[in-house]
């Protein structure tokens, strides 16, 4: 039931420093990741790859775009991602030593199913599946397996599903890193382990964020900006907003603006950025300026240390400061929260959007 919360929504936004706590529950040890939480051939597996492809749909594809970014940068492994319903009719080239894996909250989703029995006559060294449903078909289907531990997500738009894949994805880089370079990243094993507690303090900013959403009631259109491993968490904060809003909005890597979408800020264009404090935050703080400088209305939700604070044309929302490995997960949650209550505020179906169901089962 939805107890004490409005919507299914909510509930599981709040549910996600428990469930952050649960994906993570038995597979660290020490300053170190525990590979076999993948399965007794994890190992083996992980020593062979030498790239990966990752699959799925929605939400889940990016999460994989943010897995992207870590895997290359702490396991160094080289990525492809591409969403279900293209890559199955690619003729794709599998190099040796490839690792197929799929994403998926439900483990149903259609498209993400057949790519996987496609991927089975590529030749790749096994199959991945990291999933919320125990027993649902990709699990059966795939060589090894990761269960995400957000228990049952109702909401149409996926929350807690998203940030415990992301948990997941952070433990398989570890993973391949030690398996195949003994690198273990003991610091960022150390901030998983106050994760949970990170993200309890983001959601009390909820209060904030609910004044925020005033400022999208009216509008028709809203800009998400990132970079780096931020740009997939743009993206998923546009994708929110779009299912339960119904405002359009696209996301961008802040430095694509100047080749295109720049043309679009004007004084009624909401501008929404994460700016955690990473190498990156300098660059974004002058795509930044280019917003205002065009009359664009900012939000940003920045980290409490790099010193963005709210002025003309610009409200700050702080974040506390959090290890930049894990940023994409934590900064996340205020988008969600946003998303939330720009729909409340417009009287949408929150928990079911029109035309949108929670498992797309036919293609
Ligand atoms: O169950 P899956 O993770 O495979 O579902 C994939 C997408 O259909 C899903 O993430 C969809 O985009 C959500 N409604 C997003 O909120």
């Amino acid at each position: 039931s939805k107890g004490e919360y409005r919507h299914y929504m909510l509930k599981e936004i709040f549910e996600q420093p428990r469930v952050i706590q649960a994906a993570l529950e038995g597979r660290l040890s020490g300053n170190s990741v525990l590979i076999e939480s993948f399965g007794p051939d994890a190992q083996a597996l992980f020593q062979k790859t030498r790239q990966v492809h990752i699959i799925a749909c929605g939400t889940s594809y990016h999460a994989a775009l943010v897995a992207r970014y870590w895997l290359e940068r702490y396991a160094g492994v080289p990525v492809q991602v591409e969403v279900a319903s293209e890559y199955r009719y690619r003729h794709p080239v599998v190099p040796e030593g490839s690792l197929f894996v799929t994403l998926s909250q439900s483990g149903e989703t259609a498209d993400t199913l057949a790519a996987l029995r496609f991927a089975k006559t590529l030749g790749y060294v096994g199959t991945l599946a990291i999933c919320n449903v125990p027993g649902s078909s990709l699990v059966r289907e795939s060589d090894t397996t990761l269960m995400t531990r957000a228990g049952p997500e109702i909401g149409v738009a996926s929350t807690k599903a998203f940030t415990t894949q992301l948990v997941a994805l952070m433990l398989l880089t570890l993973s391949i890193s030690k398996a195949r370079h003994q690198q273990e990243h003991a610091g960022i094993v150390e901030a998983l382990q106050t994760l949970a507690k990170v993200c309890e303090q983001v959601l009390v900013l909820d209060g904030q964020i609910e004044q925020l959403s005033q400022a999208f009631a009216e509008k028709h259109h809203a800009l998400f900006l990132g970079r780096g491993a931020h740009y997939p968490i743009a993206l998923e904060g546009a994708l929110k907003l779009k299912e339960i809003s119904y405002i359009h909005a696209e996301a961008y890597p802040a430095g694509e603006l100047k080749h295109g979408p720049l043309a679009l800020v004007d004084s009624e264009m909401p501008v929404i950025s994460v700016a955690p404090n990473d190498d990156l935050l300098e660059k974004l703080k002058s795509n930044l300026q280019e917003v205002r400088a065009r009359g664009g209305q900012l939000f940003v939700f920045a980290d409490e240390n790099v010193g963005i604070r709210s002025q003309d044309n610009i409200q700050v929302i702080e974040l506390p400061h959090v290890h930049e490995a894990l940023a994409p997960l934590v900064y996340t949650l205020p988008l969600q929260l946003l998303s939330y209550h720009v729909a409340v505020l417009k009287g949408t179906d929150v928990d079911q959007p029109r035309n949108l169901a929670k498992s797309v089962t036919v293609e």
